[in-house]
């Protein structure tokens, strides 16, 4: 891989993580930082040393030098700063969820196909190293049949910027969604969910949502699994959880229910033929951990430490500082993605289509809720251009 794509990161609070990374890549040449924060750009700038700043959007996009941009701005942007960008020529990554409406996504698909540009959806939860370690038990027949699927994401947000304040959960569901689309590989075709719970009046901002928590039922196209997501902002007394738990005929992987513990495997074991004499019933099954690998053979070599805590020597001389790898190493994973595909000019995993996929069953979940659990038909996308 040659060819030096110029990337602009755009909000440098989660993008801030990303900086480091595309500086490593090989096939990145310069790097541009946009926020609306001037102490934020400053901050950023000097411990990394870039150079090119912008506050605004726009004057970025006006300059034909920046191949490609990576948006994490907050998710009311993330629809119009991809439609800028795939219009000014520019290559898209972007954080999650892709849109928050139906017809942002048809018109981030359109718009993509026309500007032979690459457009990507950066979600952590399917380049992650427990991801890959459940798809291959998958692959290699050890699940069986997957019979039951639970994606969860709770996250108190008190506290957080005030965009936040009211938003609808089912539409970040896409953490707590996609690993089962992708194990599947197929759609969603239809939702029923509810909202749980009421907001208060002072967390529900403009938003027309009075739910703190939404769960839903999410019926796939061509398979009987039937995944089940709860999602949930504001008003659950819980640490952070993000992530699923998958269960088969042979073997199913447990999601931890502390953070940064490591899944649990349970493998059915036969009917023992003494057992009746016993007086026990139904098959037992055995526990063990699940084993998750970094992948770091499938990264460039410079990429490689970013998997797990990583130093930064900052530009300005000043101390070093350690940062942890979140979201299950991911980034540097997400990060090679989307610069091979841009330089091999190939649809990244999560292409416009895929990223639809993930994205559009949370809106209509929302909906679905809004209309006390009425049954809500999702939009396929496939056969559009774009995996
Ligand atoms: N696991 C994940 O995939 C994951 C994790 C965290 C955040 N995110 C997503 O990343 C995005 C950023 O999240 P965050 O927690 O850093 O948000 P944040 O609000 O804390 O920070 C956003 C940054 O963007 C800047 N900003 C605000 N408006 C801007 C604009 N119009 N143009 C450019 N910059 C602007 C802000 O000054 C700030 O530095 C969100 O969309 C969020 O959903 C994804």
């Amino acid at each position: 891989m040659s060819a030096a794509i110029n990337i602009a990161v755009v909000g440098l609070g989660f993008g801030e993580a990303f900086v480091p990374i595309y500086q490593a890549h090989p096939s990145v040449g310069r790097i541009a930082l946009v926020d609306v924060s001037t102490e934020r750009l400053a901050r950023v700038g000097e411990m990394y040393g870039v150079e090119s700043r912008y506050t605004s959007y726009e004057d970025m996009l006006a300059d034909s030098t920046w191949d490609a941009v990576h948006i994490l701005a907050p998710v009311s942007f993330h629809a119009n700063y991809t439609l800028a960008a795939l219009r000014a020529g520019k290559h898209v990554a972007c954080a999650v969820p892709m849109a928050t409406d139906l017809a942002d996504i048809d018109e981030i698909i359109e718009a993509q196909a026309a500007s032979g540009k690459q457009y990507m959806m950066m979600e952590t939860s399917t380049f992650a190293r427990e991801f890959r370690a459940v798809q291959n038990l998958l692959q290699d027949g050890s699940l069986g049949d997957l019979t039951l699927y639970k994606g969860v994401h709770i996250q108190n947000l008190d506290g957080y910027p005030p965009y936040w304040l009211g938003f609808p959960p089912m539409q970040y569901i896409t953490h707590a969604l996609s690993p089962a689309l992708r194990l599947t590989g197929t759609s969603v075709k239809d939702v029923v969910a509810y909202g749980s719970g009421r907001l208060d009046e002072d967390q529900t901002g403009t938003s027309q949502n009075p739910y703190p928590t939404e769960v839903g039922l999410f019926r796939l196209d061509g398979h009987d699994l039937v995944p089940e997501v709860t999602m949930s902002f504001f008003k659950v007394a819980r640490p952070y959880i993000e992530g699923f738990s998958v269960y088969g005929s042979k073997a199913s992987v447990e999601w931890p229910p502390v953070e940064k513990t490591t899944p649990l495997v349970y493998e059915l074991q036969d009917l023992d033929p003494n057992q009746a004499d016993t007086g026990l019933r139904g098959r037992r099954s055995t526990t063990v951990e699940l084993a998750v690998d970094d992948g770091t053979e499938l990264l460039p070599e410079p990429l490689r430490r970013f998997v797990d805590t990583y130093e930064v020597l900052p530009a300005n001389g000043d101390a070093p500082v350690w940062k942890s790898a979140e979201h299950g190493g991911s980034h540097p994973h997400l990060v090679h993605e989307f610069i091979s595909a841009v330089v091999e000019g190939c649809v990244p995993t999560v292409g416009p289509v895929t990223a639809a996929e993930w994205t559009a069953p949370g809106i209509c979940a929302h909906e679905s809720a809004m209309n006390d659990g009425e049954r809500v038909v999702v939009p396929q996308y496939r056969g559009r251009s774009g995996r």
